[in-house]
């Protein structure tokens, strides 16, 4: 039976120029975006400044409405940001760690950008970050993740999928549990929207981060923030800009908030992105999340059974409903073989410490699939992964 979402494939040029494989990383350009930055290019030529009345200004609020629905979020629940760890940062900043509750729990296999900046900040603000160790460096038990939050805990910013491994937190569980001990929970879910369905009414999580430039297929700069009813009450970002003001245009000297999600944008947006954003998450609405997830699922599978057969340590959950899109397995000499397979077409990225990543998304073919391994069988074969022992690591 042929896959139906195959019939995307049409919608991304670059799948019929190579086995593109780290969507994990950047999700492939609709054939579309060229068309969507001439739109910006013609509004700026045409209208000058005056554009900004044409839609520009609001871009944040509107962009974040046609992402709103891969999250269970509702229109006007969420603002685009510039990136994950800038937003991390405000909502950190929008804490008021005096009164007892003065920690902020991640963990471990947290992406390292947010963690920098929380552990640099935190102490600035009269806090300090906690970190929940890995027992084995691909997840983190659930149960310790919980028994670091306590009456101490005012926030909880951890990662829903784990970048290394593809760990699935299980989110609905660590929102009830931090929120009966009183703590605010900030997900950030960079790995997880796009590739598995996010519902932040169901998780009941205060806040979510998360960016369309993976499985989401909108590139670089589109990043955005959800706020709960709650939240959007209850807190406001000190790290703010005028975006945020009520009425930014009367550049009053004091701030003074605006209401709803609206409060958390920034400065100026960062237009060209915005218009970049759009049409990645659309294919993906198009596609649907459960079609999406459940080729997802078979497909990382047969990637872990390909690499369990080669004897390579896998490095992804084995249980499909801890594993998110990515499986990452470690052959020999596999920095070199990375490379190899770039120079073959085949476009992966290579993590120390978790290996090779393989990242299919729904337009990835079976056969592509197949093909990641078979050649990495034919480089480890013919010895071809030497030649690129002296060469520098591309970035991927
Ligand atoms: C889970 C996660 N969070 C955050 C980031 C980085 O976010 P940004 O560069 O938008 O700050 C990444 C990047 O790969 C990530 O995987």
């Amino acid at each position: 039976m042929t896959d139906p979402l195959l019939r995307f494939r049409d919608e991304f040029p670059i799948l019929s120029r190579c086995t593109y494989m780290v969507s994990n990383s950047l999700g492939a350009m609709p054939r579309t975006v060229p068309e969507r930055l001439a739109e910006y290019t013609e509004a700026w030529a045409t209208h000058g400044v005056r554009a900004w009345a044409k839609g520009w200004w609001e871009m944040p609020l509107t962009v974040g409405d046609a992402v709103a629905p891969l999250i269970g979020a509702a229109p006007g629940e969420v603002a685009m940001a510039p990136t994950v760890t800038l937003a991390q940062a405000a909502i950190l900043s929008a804490m008021d760690f005096r009164g007892g509750r003065d920690t902020i729990v991640m963990t471990a296999l947290d992406f390292p950008s947010v963690r920098y900046a929380l552990e640099q900040l935190a102490p600035k603000l009269g806090a300090r970050v906690v970190v929940v160790p890995s027992e084995d460096g691909m997840g983190i038990a659930q149960d310790r993740l919980h028994a670091a939050i306590d009456d101490r805990t005012a926030l909880v910013s951890v990662s829903h999928v784990l970048f290394r491994s593809a760990y699935i937190i299980d989110a609905d569980a660590l929102c009830a549990h931090a929120h009966a001990m009183g703590a605010v929970v900030a997900l950030d879910a960079y790995h997880s929207v796009g590739v598995i369905p996010v519902d932040v009414k169901a998780s009941g999580a205060d806040f979510l981060t998360g960016g369309v430039l993976k499985w989401l297929c909108g590139g670089p700069g589109g990043c955005f923030v959800y706020a709960s009813p709650d939240a959007r009450e209850r807190f406001a970002p000190a790290l703010t800009g005028w975006q945020a003001h009520q009425r930014p245009f009367a550049f009053e000297e004091s701030m003074a908030y605006a209401p709803g999600i609206a409060r958390w944008l920034g400065g100026t947006p960062v237009v060209p992105a915005l218009y970049a954003a759009l049409d990645g998450p659309r294919l993906v609405r198009e596609a649907g999340i459960e079609r999406v997830r459940a080729k997802s699922i078979r497909q990382t599978a047969r990637l872990v059974a390909l690499a369990e057969e080669r004897g390579y340590r896998v490095h992804a959950p084995r249980d499909v409903a801890r594993r998110g899109g990515t499986v990452a397995f470690d052959v020999p000499h596999g920095a070199e073989v990375a490379q190899a397979l770039l120079a073959r077409d085949v476009v992966i990225d290579y993590r120390p410490g978790a290996g090779i990543r393989v990242a299919p998304h729904f337009y990835t073919t079976d056969d592509e699939v197949e093909r990641v391994v078979g050649e990495i069988d034919g480089i480890l074969a013919t010895g071809a992964w030497k030649a690129f022992a002296d060469v520098r690591p591309t970035v991927t």
